[in-house]
């Protein structure tokens, strides 16, 4: 999968794109990751990509042609289609269902917004997919970014291998009904850590038994801490 970034401070994504799962990925061929300065596509002479907001008020306004330049020659660098993403506390609240969606896509182009936010007419004009990793706010969009990539990335063919396998994964996991489930307690060595034993059934040996006993723990978590995970 091909991600294009585009972004006013790019220089934050290289220590995350380059380790573990996301480093792994791009090595390994699954992902490629293209980092864009939304600056160096600004047509005035200070690169100037914000202003003040019409109307007044605090903070500053990513203005509409330096970003809308830049998506068009972004998106000719390459012929696949690519799908368009604005990362914004205002977008549809991330959920595993959406990024299963995202993963199946062979191109995404993810915008991080930053500054008080993006003038509307370039979001009408460019009909982003408008995502929001969380009803909290953050300085930028990069982190989103980064959150959004992550998740994507790992559901890959190939990128996890057996072990790590993301169908265990909570989210991907579903119970009798079709609901998604949180993940089970994990535990490893040693045994037994300041008097606290690991499950006996663990040691058992006996495959079914650990399986029944994760599967009774995914649901009586779910249903104690998030109640309200939906089926789909
Ligand atoms: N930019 C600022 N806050 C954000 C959020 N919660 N999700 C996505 N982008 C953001």
């Amino acid at each position: 999968m091909r991600f294009d970034i585009l972004s006013l401070f790019p220089e934050m994504f290289p220590a995350v794109l380059s380790a573990s799962i996301l480093g792994r990925a791009s090595k390994g061929g699954f992902a490629s990751y293209h980092l864009h300065n939304i600056r160096d596509f600004a047509d005035n002479k200070h690169a100037k990509v914000d202003d003040r907001p019409f109307g007044g008020g605090p903070g500053m306004v990513m203005m509409c042609q330096p970003l809308h330049d830049c998506v068009q020659a972004v998106e000719k660098m390459d012929e696949t289609p690519a799908t368009r993403i604005l990362l914004t506390p205002q977008g549809e609240v991330l959920k595993q269902k959406r990024i299963e969606e995202l993963a199946k896509k062979p191109r995404l182009l993810i915008i991080a917004g930053h500054y008080e936010g993006v003038d509307e007419r370039v979001i009408d004009e460019l009909k982003p997919l408008e995502l929001s990793v969380g009803d909290y706010v953050l300085s930028g969009g990069e982190l989103a970014a980064m959150i959004l990539i992550d998740a994507i990335v790992r559901l890959l063919p190939g990128v996890l291998g057996h072990e790590d396998s993301a169908a265990e994964d909570s989210f991907s996991a579903r119970g009798q009904e079709g609901k998604r489930l949180l993940d089970c307690p994990h535990y490893t060595r040693p045994q037994v850590w300041k008097d606290r034993v690991v499950p006996e059934v663990l040691l058992s040996g006996d495959h079914g038994a650990v399986e029944k006993w994760r599967q009774e723990q995914m649901i009586e978590r779910t249903k104690n801490r998030r109640p309200d995970l939906s089926e789909e």
